[in-house]
């Protein structure tokens, strides 16, 4: 028999007026925060003012490092960690979309551990325990509250990094939906299709096993539900609420199962033509979707089965089918791209971006399918469209 693995360190608090626990919570945190947003409208949202204020009522200073942009690099992050250490902060707010929450985890372990940023890279590499964390989500689709991963700018080659490690998981995720009403459609679009990617690669990625194949089918089945809703309305409060939980527990299912070859690829694409990471899921998903079917036809089936997709007397591999039909149906109703060659990537670029992704062994072993180098090529040239 195998031996599984389940992680979920993190404590959650999720539903509207979540933010309110904040003083609860941060109160054994220590004297003073350092709040990380990004450098768009995020820092002028009125939680923030309203955090400050609830902090200030517990006797909590807060000061803001709002530098980060989308895709942070690692010296964002020292600039964030010397503004820390010049205040003296005990802890450390996330509040954002991914990339201010990736930012504010590499801070906190920063600020307990000397060392190159970059030698972090990979599994287990960071030294040791961060400063207490707490990550405050505004979009739907990283679910990076709850996930033990930084995604950081700047490794040797330009590319993205990824570090792993236990001493990344926030001490506290709270979820609160209504800080996602103010998203545009396109970035909703995006965001959650980051998180059907993540629900779908987790949910056949070899690792996976009956508790997190539940919540990567639970998420899968939200984004359909409620994806489209959410475009349309920005104040539909059931479909924030349905999108801020896909988004959540698709995060909580990839944190023990891993991730795939549409992640592999979009982080070569964001990180040489800086295609936002949705974007690039969106794009790549049905492609792997369908590269993948036979190498996991009954988890495939599933998915479909989760996608709304009749799939009453057919086969396995032809019911895996249907979820790549769900997923091409579902992105003709979103604003979003639907090619590569419609993001503008030349496809001279293939091969060099298909031998970047092949270098992320992590997300090509836990891929349902072994891959060779040409896989990937065959792949990005299908979604070049
Ligand atoms: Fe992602």
């Amino acid at each position: 028999m195998a031996v599984h693995l389940l992680r979920f360190p993190v404590q959650v608090v999720f539903g509207e007026e979540a933010i309110r626990e904040i003083r609860s919570f941060a109160r054994s945190f220590g004297k003073h925060a350092l709040l990380v947003t990004g450098d768009g409208p995020t820092a002028s949202l009125p939680a923030v003012e309203s955090i400050r204020e609830m902090l200030a009522e517990e006797g909590i200073a807060v000061s803001l490092f709002s530098e980060v942009k989308s895709d942070p690099d690692v010296e964002t992050v020292e600039k964030g960690v010397a503004t820390a250490r010049e205040v003296g902060c005990d802890f450390v707010i996330g509040f954002g979309g991914g990339s201010p929450m990736d930012a504010a985890k590499v801070i906190a372990v920063r600020l307990n551990n000397e060392g190159d940023i970059a030698s972090w890279e990979g599994v287990g590499r960071v030294p040791g325990r961060a400063k207490p964390l707490i990550c405050i989500p505004t979009t739907s689709g990283t679910g990076s509250e709850v996930t033990w991963v930084a995604v950081i700018s700047g490794g040797k080659r330009g590319q993205k990094m990824s570090i792993v490690s236990h001493h990344l998981y926030p001490v506290l995720a709270i979820v609160d939906p209504r800080l996602s009403y103010t998203m545009p459609p396109e970035l909703t679009a995006a965001t959650g299709m980051d998180a059907l990617t993540h629900a779908v690669e987790s949910h056949v990625a070899r690792k996976s096993w009956e508790p997190t194949r539940a919540l990567s089918l639970k998420a899968a089945g939200l984004v359909f539900s409620y994806l489209e809703r959410a475009c349309q309305d920005d104040s539909d409060a059931e479909a924030r609420r349905g999108m801020s939980l896909a988004s959540m527990m698709a995060g909580m299912a990839f944190t023990t199962s891993g991730l795939g070859l549409a992640h592999a690829l979009s982080h070569a694409l964001g990180a040489h033509f800086k295609v936002p990471h949705g974007v690039a899921n969106a794009v790549l998903l049905p492609h792997v979707m369908r590269f993948n079917l036979a190498s996991a036809p009954e988890a495939y089936r599933e998915l479909a089965a989760a996608m709304g997709m009749d799939t009453a007397g057919l086969s396995a591999p032809q019911a895996a089918e249907k979820a790549v039909e769900a997923v091409e149906g579902l992105l003709a109703v979103l604003p979003l791209p639907r090619t590569l060659r419609e993001l503008g990537i030349p496809p001279s670029s293939v091969e060099s971006l298909a031998a970047e992704a092949f270098l992320n062994t992590r997300m090509r072993s836990s891929n349902p399918r072994d891959t060779v180098l040409e896989d990937l090529i065959g792949v990005l040239r299908e979604a070049m469209g």
